[in-house]
């Protein structure tokens, strides 16, 4: 027995010390100490042995065991050194790595609404802003279109489902138009007014490339004393020339809306054939860019203002239309699809 204990431990001092790794120091330990290792064996044979030869042993194998866990210990220590002092002289050369960086930049949309913004704070229009959900009393009666007054299908609405709410159905929707807006602030401010809102709007739409469910638009509403439509005029081509090109130019074109009177579609001369006729404008050399005219009597009555006193006039434009236009972008719907690879090039 005393020989096998020194056998044991010579064995195993031998492979402690040439153990490399913490790795293999385990095993080492697990070899000797772990359930069946040699260490954990022995004890169960001392039983076979006589009383005198037991004293003997039981020191011995006492300081077998201390001097290899000792061992262990020492060794684990040593590698760690070891490895510790390979990280400290191991050099990273970092300098030629070359960081995949990738740069943002605002959405197309939004780039032509901040420029269409500036553009009107330099005339000393103000932004407003009117909730997304709204009464029909704002979306429509206020703006001459009552209940089922035929103009209301010119709008396909997305109304709420009153469910838990204390309203009637038909009573709030998502706002079809920006002109949502302008009894609110008429009651809200008093004339001279120039204002401007440029924000979403919601439709029952048939989605297609130039159609869009939830689209931008911009409104203005200029009411002061002698307000025209040569105001118009000089306004649309002003904004048209500012977003579009020098070049461009604005015409006014009868048409109905039952919050203006007279009311007007805005043309913009187009700007890929410059008039000529093309594809684009379907060879009519002009393209519908606004709907506008001078506000209602009834809707500045409505607003609280008198109109024998005071005129206005009011446009509502398609922002995503005009980017189209401007960044050549066929299908509406790209800008809110997510699909960086065309959002990217632009
Ligand atoms: N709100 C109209 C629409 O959504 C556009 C419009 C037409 C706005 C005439 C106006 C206006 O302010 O005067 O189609």
């Amino acid at each position: 027995m005393e020989e096998k204990i020194s056998q044991i431990q010579t064995e195993y001092l031998e492979q402690i010390q040439q153990a490399q790794s913490l790795k293999e120091l385990d095993e080492i330990f697990l070899g000797l100490f772990g359930k069946k290792g040699q260490l954990d064996l022995l004890p169960k044979e001392f039983g076979k042995l006589s009383i005198e030869e037991r004293k003997k042993v039981g020191p011995l194998f006492n300081s077998a065991k201390q001097n290899l866990e000792q061992a262990i210990e020492r060794k684990r220590g040593e590698v760690r050194g070891e490895s510790y002092k390979k990280l400290a002289n191991e050099k990273l050369d970092l300098s030629d790595t070359k960081l995949i960086t990738r740069k943002g930049h605002l959405h197309p949309v939004t780039r032509l609404e901040n420029g269409v913004v500036t553009l009107f704070k330099k005339l000393g229009f103000t932004q407003y802003g009117a909730p997304h959900i709204d009464s029909e009393e704002y979306n429509f009666e206020l703006l001459n279109i009552p209940q089922g007054h035929p103009a209301r299908d010119l709008w396909d609405t997305l109304y709420i489902d009153p469910h838990n709410l204390k309203v009637s159905p038909g009573e709030l929707l998502l706002r079809t138009h920006t002109s949502n807006a302008q009894v609110r602030l008429m009651k809200e401010f008093k004339p001279p007014i120039r204002m401007m809102i440029i924000d979403r709007c919601f439709r029952y739409e048939n989605v297609d490339a130039r159609h869009e469910h939830t689209l931008d638009q911009f409104e203005i509403v200029y009411i002061d004393k002698g307000v025209s439509m040569a105001n118009l005029q000089y306004l649309s081509e002003y904004f048209f020339q500012g977003i579009l090109g020098k070049d461009i130019k604005a015409r006014l074109r009868p048409k109905y809306y039952p919050f203006v009177e007279p009311g007007a579609g805005v043309d913009g001369l187009c700007i890929f054939c410059k008039g000529k006729g093309c594809k684009v404008c379907g060879g009519i050399g002009w393209l519908e860019l606004a709907g506008a005219g001078m506000i209602h009597p009834q809707v500045l009555r409505n607003g609280g203002i008198d109109p024998n006193v005071y005129s206005g006039i009011a446009w509502g434009a398609g922002p995503e239309r005009m980017a189209m236009l401007k960044f050549g972008i066929e299908n509406i719907r790209s800008f809110k699809s997510g699909d960086l690879k065309i959002l990217e090039k632009f």
